[in-house]
Order: structure tokens, then sequence, then C-alpha cells
């Protein structure tokens, strides 16, 4: 008789890994941060009463981030910036502190860290202060020490991550910034009612899209990552908001399984990354949906092509249906119709999923990879 049981797997709630349990958790991390945020339509976030006055005085927006948070910051700019009107700056957290920034009392600084303890993003909401800004803070930790130094909180409800790869505060960082982004177009008035209603609708449809990605996608990354475990370098290229979800990818990559793992705009290619190119490389393209944006797709397949007759390996993540990238990939990752703004939500699952595929392949610890700690307290 054989007790196969330790508290350590409890916790993992039968999975193989935190990881695996966090990302299998992106679903809820999405529906949870929604949950109570909207009602008929209209945003309330109940966290951002009384503060009607802070936003409409801002006339300039500053998100500071380390990491895969600085990604869910680049990823939410287009929406804030398309709902709103206000300019959005994304600025690593470090890099913020330590120039001389153009700050007072109208701009609003937005930090976003699941631990809420991330030194460097402590300090640059400290400094934001001392500058006279308006802070508001994305966290995933209740009472932490960034919220506490802030001047209003927006939750994310991810749950504990415990893997010291982000994944799940991830989507739920993306939510709770467009949350924000609609609070603050609600309150100036700078989106109708309808588009704001629109804009929820789509929000929380993408729980079940996620939940789909997961049933129909897993199994077919998963092996696929398998056969590419001696791979020693990863490209990944995305346009628009599908950018910050290429280097994202290249990030988790680059964490777990220690590859090589870079992420480009796709427009960059011709500047610069194109002579990485030789042939077997493997190179992901998030390809933005045609019904969106005909031209955006257009222009990214042209990119596809270009890597294609120079031997590249050409991995898409398109939307079903898209049938124009079939001629140019050797593997197709599918993710749900979604709206433009919506899409990174989707495709970064996919990403998630070949990463911890790779590394797992490898043989290698998902949940705490060499040298890298869940959150940086120290400078
Ligand atoms: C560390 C973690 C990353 C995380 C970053 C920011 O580097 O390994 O996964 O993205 O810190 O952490 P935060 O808690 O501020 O979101």
């Amino acid at each position: 008789f054989e007790v196969l049981w330790d508290a350590g797997a409890a916790d993992k709630g039968g999975w193989s890994s935190f990881m695996a349990k966090e990302v299998s958790e992106e679903p809820e991390a999405v529906a949870n941060t929604l949950r109570g945020r909207s009602h008929d339509g209209v945003v309330t976030i109940p966290e951002l009463e009384g503060l009607d006055d802070l936003f409409a005085g801002i006339n300039r927006v500053i998100i500071v981030a380390c990491g895969t948070a600085s990604y869910a910051g680049m990823t939410a700019k287009y929406a804030f910036e398309q709902w709103t009107r206000i300019p959005v700056e994304v600025e690593l957290a470090h890099e913020f502190r330590y120039r001389d920034p153009v700050i007072g009392p109208s701009t609003l600084v937005v930090s976003i860290s699941q631990s809420g303890e991330t030194m460097d993003t402590l300090m640059a909401v400290k400094f934001a202060r001392e500058g006279g800004a308006k802070t508001v803070s994305i966290c995933n930790t209740q009472g932490a020490t960034i919220p506490r130094e802030s001047d209003a909180i927006v939750y994310t409800h991810a749950g504990p991550e415990v893997a010291v790869a982000s994944t799940k505060a991830f989507v739920a960082q993306i939510t709770a910034l467009y949350l924000l982004a609609l609070h603050v177009s609600q309150v100036r008035g700078s989106q109708s009612k309808l588009a704001i209603a629109d804009a929820l609708r789509e929000l929380e449809a993408i729980p079940a899209k996620i939940s789909q990605i997961l049933e129909r996608e897993q199994a077919h990354i998963e092996q696929f990552a398998g056969w590419m475990a001696d791979t020693r370098s990863v490209l990944f290229l995305g346009r628009h908001v599908g950018y910050p979800i290429a280097l994202e990818g290249a990030l988790k990559l680059k964490e777990i399984s220690y590859i090589h793992a870079e992420g480009f705009a796709a427009g960059e290619l011709k500047h610069g990354p194109i002579a990485l190119i030789e042939p077997g490389q493997p190179v992901f393209v998030i390809v933005p949906s045609p019904r969106e944006s005909a031209e955006m797709h257009k222009k990214v397949v042209s990119s596809i092509q270009e890597i294609r007759a120079r031997g590249a390996r050409v991995i898409v993540v398109a939307e079903e249906g898209d049938a124009a990238v079939l001629p140019y990939a050797d593997e197709v990752l599918r993710i749900p119709l979604a709206g433009r703004l919506y899409e990174p939500l989707l495709a970064v699952v996919p990403l998630h999923i070949f990463a911890m595929g790779l590394a797992t392949a490898k043989g290698l610890d998902v949940d705490q990879p060499r040298n890298l700690a869940k959150s940086v307290t120290v400078e």
C-alpha cells in the first residue's frame, strides 16, 4: 500500500505543477476580475467610487510595472487611448524612477503588480506621488504595500499565484486595466453608453473563449512543444496589441525553459530581426483578425511570407477560419473570434501553454525556474 498524496500535490489540486493549475485558471481569473464590476452595461467599480474628480482632472497616463505586468500595461495602452482619448505611456518602473519625468497633478500613474511588493514598482509609485501625480494600483494581493501607497486600487481577482512565471495574473491585469479604462471613459463621457456596454459584453465573453482554447488546443500545443525541446532560439512577432503578446510569449519561454527568445514588432522585421532568420528558425506569429483589420492582417501575412521564404519554421496564432495563413504555416494554433482589443486575452493562452509544455519536455521545474524570484523586493 502506498500513500499517493502529499501536501504539495494537494495544493496543486491534482495538477503536475502550480503553473499548469494557474494556466487552467485563466478563465476564472478574467471572470472573477469582472465579477460585480458592471451592471446593465454600466461599469461600477466600488473601489473607485468618489474619485470622479480625480479621473476628470487628468490629461496624461503613465503605466509603470516590471516583467509580465509591464506587458499587460503595454497591451492595455491601446484600449486606454482608444476609449479615453488620454495619451498613455508605458514605462518600466525602474527606468521611470531614475529619470526626471514631467509629472504633476494632472498625471495619472497606474502601477501594475501581481504581488504588490515589487520594490522598483513601489519606488516608482512613491516617486510619482512625491511629484504630485495621482496613483492607481492594479494588484492581485489584498493589503500589499503598493496599493497602500496609492490613491486608489483596482484588485485583480486571479487568486493566489504560486508559480514564479506569471500567467493567470497577466490576463486578470489586462481585464482590470480595461475596466479602469472603461470607468475613466464613463466618467469623462469619452465613450457612448452603447460602446461601453459593447466592450463589457466582449470582456464577459472572454472566459468561455479561453476555456475553449484550453479544451481544443492544449494537448496539441503540448505535443508540439515536446517536439521542440531541443530548440535553441525562438522568435515571436506581433503587431498592434499582438506586439506585447509576442514579448510576453518570449519572456515566458526565457523564464521557464532557458531558451533564447525574443519578441519583435512585426513591422520591425526588415529593420533588423530578419537577419536572424535562417532555415529551421522557429518563429511564432500572432496574426490579427482579418475581419477586424484587413489591412493589418495583410501586412502580417506578408511578414510571414518574408520569413517563410528564408526558411523559417512558422507557427501562427490565428483566429478560427483564417485560411489565408494556411499556405505559409507549419503549425496553426487557433483562437476563437474576438474584437481586436480583446484578441490578446486569447492569443497569450497558447503561448503560456507552449512555454510550459516545452519546459516540461526538457524536464525542468516550471514552478521555480533558476535564478528567479516570484517577487523581487530588492533593488
Ligand atoms: C518577477 C516575477 C515575474 C513578474 C515580475 C513583476 O520578475 O518573476 O513573473 O512578472 O516580478 O512582479 P509583480 O508582482 O510586480 O507583478
